[in-house]
């Protein structure tokens, strides 16, 4: 499984688990196994930033509501808007609701790009403060929202009320938080957005304090005397009561003029304090909103207008190939910098030859850019007409850009490689990923000191890591280095020969296998040795590995090359085989299809999830597929159906011997 497979599973995985947790009331997994798999979610996407999706359970609070918060059920759902493209959708709108309430009027507001989240009062008193969540139940986050200063923690009337709106980070608030973590050294935000999904998820409120929360309100939940309000007087009745609420609204007696407003926002957009992307327009008359009614996700009465991505014009100064760990070649557009939906940008991958090739992209051409899913820069198109005389064609190189030997296509794929294993820029790479935290987690050694390293021409292959103290006046030599940084480097360097071979098998960085991968191989295999003499027959027949990899496993461990590395790192002294207990493969459960009836001694949800780490899956009806009914006592139909198709049928004291017979395996 590659990188971008496991992620696509993780998202998958962890959309489900949260899915059970939230809708269903039925956790699937403990909090520890959901960290775990959420963590590895944030490594990859942290190292692989180019596979980061906008639906991923790390890029948005609903979803990956953690179980460290408290979850709290919202009084009525926080629903949201439908979405309109252009004026014509907005006409759409207009007579739907026109048909329904000939004599609604229209307010416009900015649509905030932050954090969904409700306050409640009680008595006038700020007693709960909660996410968006998944709409139905959100994350208990009072500790964050009571640092927003903004906000009252005592009301100007004793009211008990609900109040909703968008928590975000002003962009200079933003700016002023990313220049401090540059300094610190620490990994950026992306844009105001995540930070401020950031902070609100700190269990620290002293951070979320520092870091200078802001929210705008723009809803008043149901309270009995304000019912008859119309939505400007709501945001009105907030400001009096001493909230934050909804500054930029307007009110508007016809779509026309809504649609006046909308471009005067879109104008003007980066005029406010905050990012905005967008308008929301609503119904004023709040006592028509029930007529108009409701879908199961949006109020019929409120739209939201979407900005375009917003696209730059910008010119290419140059095209730059880079080699990865892999020696996988990918061009680079370097960019004359610019501002694009927030933020600098002065980069853009061009991914590939074709990708290169279906662009057109020349030296000196001016481009339009934008941020794909608002994060990752992407080239949109060259500007044809705009192209000047001296521009220059770019040719995909035939040779690496670093270390000169010819590229390598497998036909049929459109990347290139550069096979040479002992290219500079490859081996860079590969110790940083060797020494990194998921694989030998050596640490205090980091990419700086790698390139520091290398120009010393300390290292030269990963081996020499571990020579490293027969150099130490070398290293004393160099700058920023004493005496203690020198011991605790050796020292972190000389502990990392006992880590256990699934971190020594993901440091080596071998194609398509990550780090979930490399510890099935481990609790498979057991030694390197053995992993070494494996056939792909051996491989494939472990769960979870492919043919794709198993042959990469098997063309890795036939390469003279890495046989001497392996040969020169078990001389070294590391460490070639596992802790991880036997293996849990079980052929009662791998890759059969359960149906759970009846009651058992343990939740349903337990059971499935037992079933599903012995490799079997769980499904709701007996059916021509189902391989094994566990059948708990006062079973019914399911069991007789699964007698009359002759399908196995089990009941709980047996399941209980076969789990048992895993144990003894
Ligand atoms: S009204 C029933 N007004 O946009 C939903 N939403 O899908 C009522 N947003 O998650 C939402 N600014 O958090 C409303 N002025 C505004 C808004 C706004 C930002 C967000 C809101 C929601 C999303 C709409």
């Amino acid at each position: 499984m590659d990188v971008r497979e496991r992620i696509a599973e993780l998202k998958a995985l962890i959309q489900k688990y949260n899915q059970a947790y939230y809708d269903r009331d039925e956790p699937m997994i403990s909090d520890a196994q959901w960290d775990a798999l959420y963590h590895e979610l944030v490594e990859l996407e942290t190292a692989y930033p180019e596979y980061i999706t906008p639906d991923s359970p790390t890029q948005k609070v609903g979803g990956s509501t953690s179980q460290a918060f408290a979850k709290v059920k919202h009084m009525h759902p926080m629903l949201s808007l439908s979405n309109a493209f252009n004026a014509e959708d907005l006409k759409a709108f207009d007579e739907r609701i026109k048909k329904e309430a000939p004599q609604a009027t229209y307010v416009l507001e900015p649509k905030v790009d932050g954090i969904a989240a409700s306050v409640r009062y009680e008595n006038g008193t700020l007693t709960l403060g909660v996410t968006r969540g998944d709409g139905t139940t959100g994350e208990d986050v009072t500790h964050n929202i009571k640092t927003i200063k903004k906000l009252p923690h005592t009301l100007k009337e004793p009211l008990t009320l609900e109040v909703r709106g968008e928590v975000y980070l002003a962009k200079k608030q933003f700016q002023a938080i990313n220049e401090s973590r540059e300094n610190a050294g620490e990994k950026l935000f992306k844009n105001p957005r995540n930070a401020a999904a950031g902070t609100m998820r700190q269990l620290d409120a002293e951070l979320a304090k520092k870091r200078g929360l802001d929210i705008v309100l723009y809803s008043l939940g149901s309270v009995e005397d304000l019912r008859g309000l119309s939505h400007i007087q709501t945001l009105e009745k907030m400001k009096d009561l001493g909230l934050p609420s909804q500054a930029f609204a307007t009110h508007h007696d016809s779509i026309e003029s809504v649609i006046k407003g909308v471009q005067h926002f879109e104008e003007n957009r980066h005029q406010f304090p905050f990012e905005i992307d967008g308008a929301v327009i609503k119904v004023n008359e709040r006592t028509l909103y029930d007529d108009i009614g409701y879908t199961a996700k949006s109020p019929k009465w409120a739209i939201a207008y979407k900005f375009k991505a917003e696209e730059v014009e910008t010119e290419v100064k140059d095209v730059l190939f880079s080699v990865g760990r892999t020696g996988q070649i990918t061009p680079v557009a370097h960019l004359a910098p610019v501002m694009v939906a927030g933020t600098m940008v002065s980069k853009a991958t061009l991914h590939n030859e074709d990708y290169l090739k279906e662009k057109d992209i020349h030296v000196h051409d001016q481009v339009l850019i934008k941020k794909a899913g608002d994060i990752i820069p992407e080239v949109i198109r060259v500007l044809k007409d705009k192209r000047p005389p001296h521009a220059q064609a770019v040719h995909f190189p035939t040779h690496c850009p670093v270390c000169e030997r010819p590229l390598h296509q497998e036909p049929g794929e459109a990347d290139w490689f550069c096979v040479n294993v002992t290219c500079e820029a490859q081996v860079k790479e590969k110790m940083e990923h060797f020494v990194s935290r998921n694989a030998m987690n050596i640490e205090t050694f980091g990419e700086k000191l790698v390139a520091l390293l290398f120009n010393e021409k300390l290292i030269h292959a990963l081996p020499d890591i571990y020579r490293l103290k027969d150099h130490k006046d070398r290293l004393l030599s160099l700058e920023g280095f004493g005496e203690k940084s020198v011991d605790t480097l050796l020292a972190n360097i000389e502990a990392s020969k006992a880590n256990p071979l699934e971190d020594l098998l993901f440091g080596l960085g071998i194609r398509h296998v990550g780090k979930t991968s490399s510890k099935t191989l481990a609790q498979a295999f057991k030694t390197l040795d053995a992993l070494k003499a494996a056939t792909v027959e051996d491989l494939v027949a472990v769960r979870d590995v492919g043919e794709v990899m198993a042959h990469t496993i098997v063309d890795f461990f036939k390469a003279p090359d890495n046989i001497a590395l392996i040969e020169e790192l078990r001389a070294l002294g590391l460490r070639f085989d596992t802790d991880i207990q036997a293996s849990t493969y079980h052929e009662k459960f791998t890759d059969k299809t359960f149906v759970i009836t009846g009651t058992l001694s343990e939740p349903r949800s337990a059971i499935k999830t037992q079933i599903e780490s012995l490799g079997g899956k769980v499904t709701g009806s007996v059916s021509q597929k189902t391989d094994v009914v566990l059948a708990g006592s006062e079973a019914g139909s399911k069991k007789d159906k699964a007698e009359s198709l002759g399908i196995t049928v089990i009941d709980e004291a047996t399941y209980l011997t076969w789990i048992g017979a895993t144990d003894e395996q």
